[in-house]
C-alpha cells in the first residue's frame, strides 16, 4: 500500500477501505508517514468529505491508536457524556451527580479549558484538595463503592487524535464534520462506556456557529456510535447564551451547588434535566418520562447533591467549601458592569463573554497558562432583560487592574442592546437518534 494511491482515491473522491484507513493513521502515529501527505489526505477528506462507514473506520483505526479503557468491572450499564463546548457549561458535574444517585454508574474523564470555553476538571480542582489525578484502581474503586468519579483525560488516549488535531489546526482542516465526529467519537470510545450523550452547542459561543452544522454534526456522531456499537444519542442546544450566571471555575461551583440545591438557574436546571433524562434513558432506567421523572426526583429529593459530595470527599476535596460556599476564597478585586443605554439585552456574543473571563484569569490562553479558580463573571441580566442606564449587568473578579478592565471592555463588547425585544429562543433544537431527528 502506499500513501500517495490512498491521497489521490480520496481526491478523485472515492471510497477508501478500512484497511488505507488504518494503514494511514497507524503509519502517522508510528512516525512513518510525514505530515505533508497526511496534510493533503486530511485537505482531500476536507473537500471530498467521508461516508458514514468511512468516517466509523476511521474513528475505530484512531480509538485503537492508545489505551481502550476496560469499565467492564465494575457493574451496570456505563454512560458517558460529551460537550462539544460552550461558556458557564458545568452541566457534567451536575447530571453525573443526578444520574449516578439514580443507580447509573459515572466514570468519566474529562478535559481542562482551552480559550474561550471552560473545562471540567479546572471547575473541579477549584475545590481545595480534590483530587483528579487518581490511579486506575483507585478511580475504579470509588466509582464501584459511591457510584461516581471524575478524574483527568489519561495521557496514552487516542494519540491518533492529538497528532491529527495538531496538524488540522495549522493547515486549516479543523472545520470537516467526519474530521471532527471521528475526532470526539474516537476519545469517547476509548473512554471505554457502553452508550454515550453528546450535547452539540450551536451558537455565538459554540463550536458550530449555526443550528444545521451542528445538526449534520450530531448526525454523524450518531451514526458512528450505532455503526460501534454504541447506542448513541445527540441533543443539539443553544448557546447563543452563556448556561446559568456564572462563568469562571469556584463561581460554577457554587452554581452547581444551587442546581443541586435545586435553587438553580431555570435555564441551566433545566437543561441539566433534558440531559440526565436522555442518561437515563440510554442506561434503560424506563421511557422517557420515566426518566424526566427520575431526574427530576433526584434534585427536589437533594439525592443528586448528596452523591455530588460524597464523590468531593471521595476524592479528598474540602467539603466545607460545599457545605457553605461563602468559605471559597474571594478575588482581591470585584468589579460591576453597569449598563451605558437603556433597552433590551437583544443578544451577547458568547465566545466574547467566554474570552472575557479568561481574560480575567478564570481560562487558558494556551496550553501552558495558569488559571486563577476565583476569577470570572456572575451575570445579573441575560438576554432578553431590559435594562435602564446605570442598571448592573454583571460583576467581574479577578486579582489585578488590568486584568478587570481588559475583561470588561471585553464582556461590554460582546452585550447588544436594542429597543427590539429578542425572541425566545428554546434551549434544545433537537434531539438525534438512530431512528430519527426531532426538531424542537
Ligand atoms: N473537539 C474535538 O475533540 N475534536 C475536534 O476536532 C473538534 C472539537
Amino acid at each position: 500500500m502506499r500513501m500517495y494511491d490512498i491521497i489521490a482515491k480520496k481526491r478523485d473522491g472515492k471510497e477508501l477501505s478500512k484497511e488505507e484507513i488504518e494503514y494511514f493513521v497507524d503509519g502517522y502515529v508510528k512516525g512513518n508517514i510525514p505530515d505533508y501527505q497526511v496534510s493533503s489526505l486530511l485537505m482531500a477528506i476536507y473537500f471530498k468529505g467521508m461516508n458514514p462507514l468511512e468516517t466509523s473506520n476511521l474513528t475505530m483505526s484512531m480509538a485503537k491508536s492508545g489505551e481502550i479503557i476496560d469499565l467492564s468491572s465494575i457493574p451496570g450499564i456505563k454512560v458517558d457524556k460529551h460537550s462539544t463546548g460552550g461558556v458557564g457549561d458545568k452541566t457534567t458535574l451536575i447530571i453525573s451527580s443526578m444520574v449516578a444517585s439514580c443507580g447509573v454508574p459515572v466514570a468519566k474523564m474529562s478535559g481542562r479549558s482551552l480559550g474561550h470555553t471552560g473545562g471540567t476538571i479546572d471547575k473541579i480542582e477549584s475545590i481545595p484538595g480534590i483530587s483528579t489525578t487518581i490511579d486506575r484502581d483507585k478511580f475504579f474503586d470509588i466509582v464501584k463503592e459511591i457510584g461516581i468519579s471524575i478524574i483527568g483525560q489519561s495521557g496514552n488516549i487516542v494519540p491518533a487524535d492529538k497528532k491529527l488535531y495538531a496538524l488540522r489546526d495549522v493547515t486549516a482542516t479543523v472545520e470537516s464534520i467526519p474530521l471532527i465526529a471521528s475526532s470526539i467519537m474516537s476519545k469517547k470510545i476509548a473512554s471505554g462506556a457502553d452508550c454515550i450523550l453528546l450535547d452539540v452547542k450551536a451558537g455565538s459561543g459554540a463550536f458550530m456557529k449555526n443550528i444545521d452544522d451542528a445538526l449534520e454534526l450530531a448526525e454523524c456522531m450518531v451514526s458512528i456510535g450505532e455503526n460501534v456499537g454504541r447506542k448513541t444519542i445527540a441533543l443539539v442546544t443553544n448557546m447563543d447564551k452563556p448556561l446559568g450566571n456564572a462563568i469562571g471555575n469556584s463561581l460554577e461551583i457554587v452554581e452547581v451547588c444551587n442546581v443541586l440545591k435545586n435553587n438553580g438557574p431555570e435555564d441551566l436546571t433545566g437543561i441539566c434535566i433534558d440531559l440526565a433524562a436522555n442518561m437515563l434513558y440510554l442506561a434503560n432506567k424506563g421511557d422517557l418520562s420515566v426518566c424526566y421523572k427520575l431526574a427530576k426526583e433526584s434534585l427536589e429529593s437533594g439525592r443528586a447533591f448528596s452523591k455530588f459530595k460524597e464523590m468531593i470527599i471521595a476524592q479528598g476535596g474540602d467539603i466545607s467549601v460545599i457545605e457553605n460556599q461563602n468559605n471559597f476564597i474571594k478575588s482581591n478585586l470585584r468589579e460591576e458592569v453597569l449598563s451605558n443605554k437603556e433597552g433590551y439585552i437583544y443578544s451577547m456574543d458568547t465566545e466574547k463573554c467566554g474570552i472575557a473571563s479568561m481574560m480575567l484569569g478564570a481560562g487558558r490562553e494556551t496550553k501552558e497558562s495558569t488559571i486563577d479558580y476565583n476569577a470570572g463573571i456572575v451575570l445579573n441580566r441575560k438576554v432578553g432583560d431590559y435594562v435602564k442606564v446605570g442598571d448592573k449587568i454583571a460583576t467581574l473578579y479577578a486579582s489585578t487592574t488590568d486584568k478587570i478592565s481588559r475583561g470588561k471592555d471585553m464582556l461590554l463588547d460582546s452585550i447588544n442592546i436594542s429597543k427590539e425585544k429578542p425572541n425566545n429562543m428554546p434551549i434544545i433544537y433537537a434531539r438525534v437518534t438512530n431512528s430519527c431527528t426531532e426538531k424542537y
